[in-house]
């Protein structure tokens, strides 16, 4: 039934895909956030046990869920899964596996498209001569579509479209258009990272101004890597790290198991999995430590970093820094921070594009050009309004649901289903089968009993918040037969708004516009509800084509 036959070109390419399919946005532009805002130094130990715990554990089983998969001719998790368990409802489960992908590529090539805009102005020299509070607006007024940017209306939405339409493009070209662009875009990233690391790590307090004497880059580097136990039982910062993991790993998302599922039967897995986990964290810890948290505190001291850490260090704040050192080397550095994200995003957003392509050809032989031009219409139903809508948090939503959420919830089930019900033993062989390692005995048992356990907590964690995030106060309140506050960012909250409707209450002369978030996130999850149904519906549909293909 499958035409689908393609194979990856050669292991380098399939490590290279693989890395850039893992590195991408969330290793520049999220995990700094993250370390500074869970304590720096304390995030690091958490976000390094997650790795190892629950990081490599899912990398080993989705790989070898994907090569297994592949062996049947299926390419994307509805069916993976299938050939995996008796019970009809895998399939169903395997949603989540294009679902989370279409979801994430809608608003993901968005940012993407701010670093492609970036990137040109760089080299236009548009930010030269502006002041940090101009440079900083600019960026406000791209993203909020109120200014004429090069005197063009509209333009992050035709921007957008373009960088969605060169995803589409690349994609057309099935894998070999993939590898080769992760042959070329991941070393001119490393490229681009070194250049910008070696600057930010020899900073010092040379550019510390009048109005920011204390300032020194070497203040970013002791707090990220003096260790600070404190946090080890601080259920929040544990929260942050395992959400990190997942992101950057591209865990729990269906993109894994796609391109594993085209490696061969007795290809290695578990050294090449490895490999690419590895890869990916070096140039998370490494490159993505060493750029805006060193580059900001070189310029604007560590308190100014702590307190104003957030995703507009990246577009608002190092635009006005590069141009600080000099006309060429400012420019020099813009086309080196925004060309590296343009690629690190693009190496991702193709991979997003791999489980649609591969299941509508597996299931209707749907060609490249097809699967290609398919996902770019569905993409761009699903993220036009996050461009359109990105003030009232239509984007945020799609990050938390289809971002967040979404990932714990499928990689614990996925978990579930390897080790529990297709079985550790068979499990263990298709993870060993064909290693050029020797996988260490332990991962067994931490596979089967360690890494779901650490699913389930982070889930109930993220589900549960207690008020304030303060886990301790919560539980001797609880302990004291006192009510249990859940905090606004609990899941249980978030899902019913009551964020928001705490606002209104806070801040009544806001009511109109939170009113407005409030439509517009309800919108948002309508949108993604309606996708999962219909990828739901495709996986029905489908599934009666088999059936009577065998009558
Ligand atoms: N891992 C990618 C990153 O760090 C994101 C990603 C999500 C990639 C889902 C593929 C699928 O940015």
């Amino acid at each position: 039934m499958s035409t689908n036959n393609q194979s990856w070109g050669s292991r380098v390419g399939l490590i290279l895909a693989m890395a850039g399919n893992a590195v991408g946005l969330g290793n520049f532009l999220r995990f700094p956030v993250q370390a500074v805002q869970n304590g720096g130094g304390a995030f690091i130990i958490p976000y390094l046990v997650c790795f190892l715990l629950m990081g490599i554990p899912m990398l080993f089983i989705e790989w070898s869920v994907g090569r297994f998969g592949g062996k049947f001719g299926n390419h994307s998790t509805p069916y993976i899964l299938d050939s995996m368990a008796k019970r009809p409802i895998w399939k169903y489960i395997g949603v989540f596996g294009i679902f989370t992908n279409i979801a994430v590529v809608a608003y993901y090539t968005y940012i993407e498209s701010w670093t492609f805009m970036y990137v040109v102005h760089s080299v236009i020299g548009t930010f030269t001569g502006m002041g940090a509070a101009e440079i900083s607006s600019f960026f406000d007024n791209y993203v909020t579509l109120s200014g004429s940017d090069l005197g063009i209306p509209m333009l992050p939405v035709i921007i957008y479209v373009l960088v969605m339409a060169v995803n589409i493009y690349i994609l057309s070209a099935g894998l070999g258009g993939i590898e080769k662009v992760a042959k070329i875009g991941m070393p001119i990233l490393v490229l681009f990272g070194v250049v910008l690391a070696i600057r930010g790590w020899t900073m010092g307090s040379d550019f510390a101004s009048a109005e920011f004497p204390e300032a020194n880059a070497w203040d970013a580097i002791n707090f990220l890597w003096t260790p600070q136990y404190s946090s080890l039982l601080d259920p929040k910062v544990w929260l942050a790290a395992a959400g990190q993991i997942f992101f950057t790993l591209s865990v729990g998302t269906g993109a894994i198991q796609c391109y594993a599922s085209y490696v061969k039967e007795n290809e290695d897995i578990a050294l090449n999995s490895v490999t690419a986990g590895f890869t990916n964290e070096t140039v998370e810890i490494v490159l993505g430590s060493a750029i805006v948290i060193p580059i900001a505190a070189g310029f604007l001291g560590m308190d100014w970093v702590m307190e104003n850490a957030g995703f507009g260090m990246a577009f608002q704040t190092m635009p006005y820094l590069f141009q600080q050192w000099g006309e060429v080397f400012g420019m020099v550095a813009g086309v080196c921070w925004f060309g590296l994200l343009f690629f690190a995003g693009i190496t991702s957003s193709l991979a997003m594009g791999t489980p649609w392509m591969g299941f509508m050809q597996d299931e209707f032989g749907w060609g490249k050009v097809k699967g290609a031009v398919s996902f770019g219409i569905i993409s761009l139903i699903m993220g036009l309004p996050t461009v359109l809508f990105f003030k009232y948090g239509y984007f945020d939503e799609y990050d938390y649901w289809g971002g967040t959420v979404s990932l714990v919830i499928f990689a614990l089930l996925e978990t579930i289903l390897f080790t529990w019900i297709f079985g550790m033993k068979r499990g263990w062989e298709e993870i060993t089968r064909g290693a050029d390692i020797r996988v260490p005995g332990a991962y067994k048992w931490i596979i089967k009993y360690i890494t779901p356990t650490l699913l389930f907590l982070v889930l109930m964690g993220a589900l549960f918040t207690p008020a304030g995030n303060d886990w301790n106060g919560a539980i001797s309140n609880l302990l004291d037969g006192q009510l249990y506050t859940l905090d606004h960012g609990s899941l249980i909250s978030k899902f019913s708004h009551t964020d928001l409707k705490a606002q209104i209450l806070l801040n009544p002369e806001n009511t109109e516009m939170l009113e407005k978030k409030m439509f517009f996130a309800s919108m948002a999850r309508t949108q993604l509800v309606l996708l999962f149904l219909l990828i739901v519906g495709i996986v029905w549909y489908s599934h009666q084509k088999r059936k009577s293909a065998l009558l």
